[in-house]
């Protein structure tokens, strides 16, 4: 099933999300969604909050960059409670987007490595390192469980620029081929 994506200016993506259990109601339907959600919208990442949800759950499929780098295009990945243990001096910049805060794409710092603790769908738990492009998605999702958002990572001379834009978010000013919730 296809959800609406909440947007900038939403409360749910200001929250720091909650830990869920094993028993949470519909976990694996649930996850589907959101893959689902995350493939129609053309996005690489989804965090629960996105979808309403304040809980520690997000989602990543990097499929659409399988012809460039074949290893970056079957990483596929489903991530519950997950803990950021590490994060690399070396940071490294890039340019990010975010189906919460469509037609706005920034350059933006992130590590070039962490380490994460993680659960899967199937509820074991891992611990792994990733870098470059599969560690700036999962900074950018794990940011939105957080209650962070990659525009209050950019500088203050282009937040000030993007005023504008993201105000005509909060009021609905947006047009996404997909199904949005806004403020
Ligand atoms: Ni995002």
């Amino acid at each position: 099933m296809i959800l609406p994506i909440y947007t900038y200016g939403t409360a749910v993506l200001r929250k720091v999300a909650e830990p869920i259990s094993k028993d949470y109601p519909g976990l694996s339907e649930l996850i589907q969604n959101m893959f689902e959600t995350m493939y129609y919208a053309d996005g690489v990442g989804l965090a629960a909050p996105q979808i309403g949800l304040p809980i520690r759950l997000l989602v990543i499929d990097l499929v659409p960059f399988k012809d460039e780098d074949p290893e970056l295009g079957s990483f596929k990945i489903a991530m519950i409670n997950p803990q950021m243990l590490e994060f690399s001096e070396n940071k490294v910049s890039g340019e990010e987007g975010c189906l919460s805060i469509p037609g706005i794409h920034e350059t933006v710092m992130r590590s070039q490595k962490i380490r994460i603790q993680y659960w899967d769908e199937n509820f074991e738990e891992h611990t792994e390192e990733f870098e470059g492009y599969k560690a700036r998605v999962v900074q950018h999702e794990y940011d939105h469980l957080e209650g962070n958002l990659f525009t209050d990572r950019v500088s203050p001379i282009r937040r000030q620029l993007l005023k504008s834009k993201l105000t005509n978010i909060v009021k609905g000013k947006t047009a996404t081929q997909y199904k949005v919730k806004t403020a």
